[in-house]
């Protein structure tokens, strides 16, 4: 008994995404924030200029980006205080600079 709880704990930790506390400034721009959030990990994609992603035609589009910022993933830290006008800035300016997948 001990040992599975052992085991749950240990993939609780694992699978929970991690957490950025990076905070926007108010009224900070989409670009601003993206620069200081996701550019460490989210390059431009090589041999085009500006483009940040890739996205099939289903994760094109807001909803899925918002999600993606404020839940994580496996490997993308979840972003809980990125919120309202800020999260929309952020996550068009995601958008707007993505080709087709
Ligand atoms: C610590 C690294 C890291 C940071 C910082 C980060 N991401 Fe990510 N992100 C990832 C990784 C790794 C993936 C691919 C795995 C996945 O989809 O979960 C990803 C995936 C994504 C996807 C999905 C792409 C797809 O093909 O479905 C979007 C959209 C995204 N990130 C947006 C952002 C935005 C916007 C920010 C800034 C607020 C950000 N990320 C910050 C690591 C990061």
């Amino acid at each position: 008994m001990k040992k599975i709880l052992l085991v749950v704990a240990v993939s609780t930790l694992i699978l929970t995404a991690c957490s950025n506390e990076y905070t926007p400034v108010a009224g900070a721009k989409g670009e601003e924030i993206f620069k200081a959030a996701c550019m460490e990990c989210h390059e431009a994609i090589e041999g085009k200029d500006n483009i940040y992603y890739e996205l099939a035609a289903d994760r094109k589009n807001l909803a899925y980006i918002e999600a993606k910022i404020n839940e994580g993933s496996l490997m993308m830290p979840k972003f809980p205080n990125i919120n309202g006008d800020e999260l929309k800035k952020v996550s068009q300016y995601a958008l707007d600079h993505s080709a087709d997948k």
